[in-house]
């Protein structure tokens, strides 16, 4: 088990240690018990990973002496809202949690954003652990401390900056993890490769046929990587002010894209094409070499995740809603451009009609 140590504000205890390993459940319910002793401790899972493993570590958790529940929340985005929340809360009461209760997530970035948001809040504050179980929560949102919930009115637009007490990631998890889910968390592996490690690229673009079949004799190797390199970035910018954008890589037109498919495009497919267009505009701006953005490309598609855009796309649509989230935050998009693979730097000011140009080039 490898141990990433997340170093934040002393004083509000928001250091952490982020643990890594293959089938590790059993050391992380010692380490718990050791290190994080709570007079109950509730386990928020969804549907899903319930299934597969809330009872395995409510045994194992319950076996080693804990007073220990499972709380099951319906699986999928449609969970991340403050129904839920009043529903988790609510039932915390109803069972008698208080303060002295850990909460531990159990599951993808909607158990750990919705888990985290509950913590944050629940009788001003509960501890709580993050046990990632997608790709996505392992490399990203476990990590960092945004906690969030939806709104009618758009995603993530309610949430706390709120560190967990310790994240444990366990490979273990991704064998039971569907494809599409995987990859949404392969684009963001790509996404730290590109923005923070040219050595992490390599290995991908090396190992992808091994990444895909999930037995990468690095693997371990690659997840850490991509958790240091988020670690890093919050360490020195936990509120977003002004680094952290650059984790926005390939988000930006990504978001916009899968707006306009109306959510047909995955996650990480947005990213995948945000990435590509964002190497694009580089290029065309003469930060970029034409080479470079071959490998770009080249990574993606071997990824199995898409380059291209289909025909019917309207360009206008995507820069059209581009300028909505402008308007919704504070009148600049932050477009993050690289100027080699390992070396990204955001660009407050880019030209409309290249963006358009881009994404007609882009058409299959
Ligand atoms: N806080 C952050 O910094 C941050 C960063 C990135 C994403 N996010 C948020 O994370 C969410 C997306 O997270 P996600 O992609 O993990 O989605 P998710 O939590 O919806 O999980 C995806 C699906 O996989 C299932 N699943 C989870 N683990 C499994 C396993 N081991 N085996 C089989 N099935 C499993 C889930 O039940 C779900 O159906 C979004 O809400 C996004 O806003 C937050
Ligand atoms: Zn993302």
């Amino acid at each position: 088990m490898r141990t990433l140590k997340v170093n934040l504000d002393k004083k509000i205890l928001s250091s952490h240690e982020i643990r890594i390993g293959h089938n590790i459940m059993d050391r992380m319910v010692l380490l718990i018990a050791k290190n994080y002793k709570a007079s109950r401790y509730v386990i928020v899972t969804d549907s899903n990973v319930n299934r597969l493993y809330g009872q395995t570590l409510l045994v194992a958790m319950t076996q080693a002496g804990f007073k220990a529940s499972v709380m099951e929340i319906p699986a999928g985005e449609s969970s991340k809202n403050m129904s839920t929340v009043m529903d988790i809360t609510g039932r915390l009461l109803a069972d008698g949690a208080d303060r002295g209760t850990l909460l531990v997530a159990l599951g993808g970035g909607v158990v750990g954003d919705l888990t985290g948001f509950v913590a944050s809040i629940y009788m001003r504050s509960v501890p709580y652990i993050q046990i990632p179980t997608t790709l996505v929560g392992q490399v990203d949102s476990a990590i960092g401390g945004k906690t969030a919930v939806d709104l009618p009115q758009g995603k993530n637009l309610l949430g706390t900056f709120y560190q967990p007490r310790a994240v444990f990631v366990d490979l273990n998890f991704l064998d039971t993890l569907p494809d599409r889910e995987f990859n949404n968390g392969l684009a963001e592996m790509i996404k730290y490769g590109i923005i923070g490690d040219e050595k992490l690229f390599q290995l991908l673009e090396e190992d992808i046929h091994a990444v895909k079949s999930r037995d990468s004799v690095h693997w371990v190797k690659m997840i850490e990587t991509c958790c240091r390199i988020k670690k890093s970035i919050v360490e020195i910018d936990e509120r977003e002010q002004g680094l952290r954008r650059i984790l926005n890589f390939g988000h930006t037109l990504g978001h916009a894209l899968e707006t306009v498919s109306d959510y047909a495009l995955s996650h990480g497919e947005g990213v995948a094409l945000g990435m590509v267009a964002a190497a694009k505009l580089s290029v065309k701006m003469q930060y970029l070499s034409e080479d470079e953005l071959i490998r770009v490309e080249h990574v993606i598609a071997h990824a199995g995740l898409p380059t291209r855009i289909l025909a019917s796309f309207d360009p206008k649509a995507v820069i059209d809603c581009l300028k909505m989230d402008k308007k919704k935050k504070d009148d600049v998009i932050h477009f993050v451009l690289i100027k080699k693979i390992g070396m990204p730097f955001v660009n407050g000011s880019i030209n409309e009609q290249l963006i358009g140009d881009v994404l007609e080039e882009m058409k299959a």
